[in-house]
């Protein structure tokens, strides 16, 4: 069994529970904070191409993974933000996907282009963005193959449902990855009592596998979509709307979400604390050679 150096892949859940999101603003900080981040596309939407400012018609459409997977071409990155750089999806991963269905040895073959890359020192951190579940040959082969997991959920009882599954499916994994924790996202900062209550059933269906990081995530949709239609990490965009003078705001000219602040806050405490965990698993796992 194989594992990609410094890897984290954010996934397991259906669309719309927030992978992108996660593997997206994850990035974001930590690029920001002078960490050299490779951010992995493997969902043919593209959707994290996109967040970051990418258009997959301009950069391949998928075609370098493609290439670096099925014929051992380098893997090409794009350049997004001064030490963040992608690797493109698009229509091409997609192919990707199905050829990998029939590839001999699937996982060794999906490795390999990342392998290479983190061992010339390019990059500290691989981060994955993942599909749905279940969507794709590509997915397993991250999961199997990356280092750490990331696993966002919401309230809800499907969502919990889904966290049930998660652990049975766990165990049944031929992988040596390592789930960080639960980071539950949009759950309302109005509503303390729900929130309190939501981490006690992650906490109670995790228990033993994961606790349940200590940051929630607000819903915040409008700060978000905002941030996105300007075309910046929700860091970034708390940091422009800092620049916006009282005044401007007062005659309303520039409309800023009241949330936004505490939103990118949130964030920066989480990738604080998923640092924190990956650095206390390296140490254990170093101990224990
Ligand atoms: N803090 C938030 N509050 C409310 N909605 C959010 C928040 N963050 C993201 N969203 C919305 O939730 C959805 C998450 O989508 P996405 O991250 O692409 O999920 P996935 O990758 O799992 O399919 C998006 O529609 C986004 O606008
Ligand atoms: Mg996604």
């Amino acid at each position: 069994m194989r594992t990609i150096a410094d890897s984290v892949v954010v996934g397991i859940g259906k669309g719309g529970s927030c992978k992108t999101t996660l593997a997206t603003q994850l990035s974001g900080i930590w690029a920001s904070e002078g960490k050299r981040v490779l951010l992995a596309d493997l969902d043919m939407q593209a959707s994290a191409s996109k967040v970051v400012g990418l258009d997959p018609a301009q950069h391949g459409e998928g075609r370098h993974l493609m290439d670096a997977i099925m014929y051992g071409d380098e893997l090409v990155t794009v350049k997004a933000r001064d030490y963040l750089d992608v690797v493109v999806a698009g229509r091409h991963t997609k192919t990707l996907s199905n050829h990998l269905v029939t590839a001999g040895d699937p996982a060794d073959s999906f490795a390999l282009p990342f392998e290479k890359l983190m061992a010339s020192g390019r990059f500290d951190r691989l981060v994955f963005d993942l599909p749905p579940s279940g969507s794709s040959r590509l997915a397993d082969m991250a999961m199997q193959t990356s280092k750490y997991l990331l696993v966002p959920t919401s309230s809800g009882v499907d969502n919990i449902e889904g966290l049930r599954v998660l652990a049975g499916e766990l165990e049944e994994l031929d992988s040596n990855i390592l789930l960080l924790g639960v980071v539950m996202m949009k759950i309302s900062a109005a509503a303390p009592r729900k929130r309190a209550e939501t981490r006690q059933e992650v906490a109670e269906i995790l228990a033993g596998v994961a606790d349940p990081f200590h940051t929630i995530i607000r819903e915040a949709g409008s700060a978000y979509d905002d941030s996105r239609k300007a075309g910046l990490f929700l860091h970034e965009y708390a940091q422009w709307a800092s620049t916006v003078s009282v005044t401007q705001q007062i005659r309303g000219k520039v409309k800023i979400p009241a949330n936004l602040r505490d939103l990118a806050r949130e964030f920066y405490e989480l990738a604080d604390e998923v640092d924190d965990r990956i650095a206390l698993a390296e140490q254990l796992l170093a101990g224990g050679r």
